[in-house]
């Protein structure tokens, strides 16, 4: 994958979840590109590993994003080591899955206050440090699951779509502030976090039969998007979502094709 080399020179981004997957992938990125990075996690081995592969421009900070003084923290990390803060990426994320018939109260609240609290905090001490330099831009990862229920997957697609519906309420406020706040939406990514589909042949090839691409994404493939709406290549994009999902999102209706017969048009 090319890099344009440079694009975020001199500039401060922070990234949670970086530990793995997509915010490894997207820090790992910001970093080729020029910033100096603040990654942030609960998995402290897994910043380590990130550490020793990235070298200088790059300082961890373990902390749990659910946790208020947590976040804060990892703000004033940023700004005290690197002198401001840029961009922001709010990554981590997670689900305890159950069906709503079997869901208990405690699952519902991990998993809607780690895809979602935790963006509104991080959010708003974002915007609070970067409000101060002027200028600034905010991702949030949220998922196709913003737009497309899933069998146990109530708590989760219901707090990513609140990522989305938060993302826009952040675009409205902090606009006078300078600062830009955009959502991505992943279908599905080959991450730890959905391992358990790819060991799964049969779960995968269920997956891939609705994915016109043919194929999960990669976690530079979410990255370079949400590069791309942090950078000033997007500087009139604010408030929207970016499906990145190889069209799986259009493929609602099943496939008609060997019902209809091949394409007769040979080229
Ligand atoms: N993988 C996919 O198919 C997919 C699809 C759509 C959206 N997403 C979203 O992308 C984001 C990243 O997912 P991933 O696939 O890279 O998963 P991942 O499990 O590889 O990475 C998630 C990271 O978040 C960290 N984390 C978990 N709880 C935390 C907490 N309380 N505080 C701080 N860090 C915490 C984990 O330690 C981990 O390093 C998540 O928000 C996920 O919902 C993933």
């Amino acid at each position: 994958m090319t890099h344009s080399k440079g694009r975020f020179d001199g500039k401060v981004a922070m990234v949670t979840g970086a530990a793995s997957g997509i915010g490894r992938a997207i820090a790992e990125r910001l970093h080729a590109e020029g910033a100096s990075v603040l990654g942030s996690d609960v998995n402290v081995e897994g910043l380590d590993t990130l550490g020793e592969a990235l070298g200088d421009r790059f300082l961890a900070r373990a902390g749990d994003v659910t946790v208020e003084a947590d976040v804060a923290l990892m703000v004033d990390a940023a700004v005290d080591h690197f002198g401001g803060l840029h961009h922001a990426f709010n990554v981590a994320g997670g689900n305890r899955a159950g069906y709503l018939l079997d869901l208990e109260a405690e699952d519902w609240d991990f998993t809607v206050d780690l895809c979602l609290k935790s963006v509104f905090l991080c959010i708003k001490h974002q915007a609070r440090r970067m409000g101060t330099g002027k200028a600034g831009s905010i991702v949030n990862i949220a998922s196709l699951n913003a737009h497309v229920p899933m069998h146990a997957g109530a708590a989760y697609a219901t707090a990513k779509a609140g990522v989305e519906m938060l993302t826009k309420n952040a675009a409205l406020e902090f606009a006078e502030l300078g600062i830009r706040v955009n959502a991505v939406l992943p279908g599905l990514v080959e991450t730890p976090l959905t391992r358990r589909h790819f060991d799964n042949p049969d779960a995968l090839a269920a997956f891939v039969a609705r994915i016109p691409e043919g194929r999960a994404a990669q976690p530079g493939e979410i990255a370079a998007p949400a590069l791309f709406l942090a950078s000033d290549d997007a500087s009139y994009v604010n408030g929207s979502s970016l499906l990145v999902d190889g069209a799986w999102a259009v493929s609602g209706y099943p496939d008609m094709r060997p019902f209809r017969g091949p394409v007769k048009w040979n080229g």
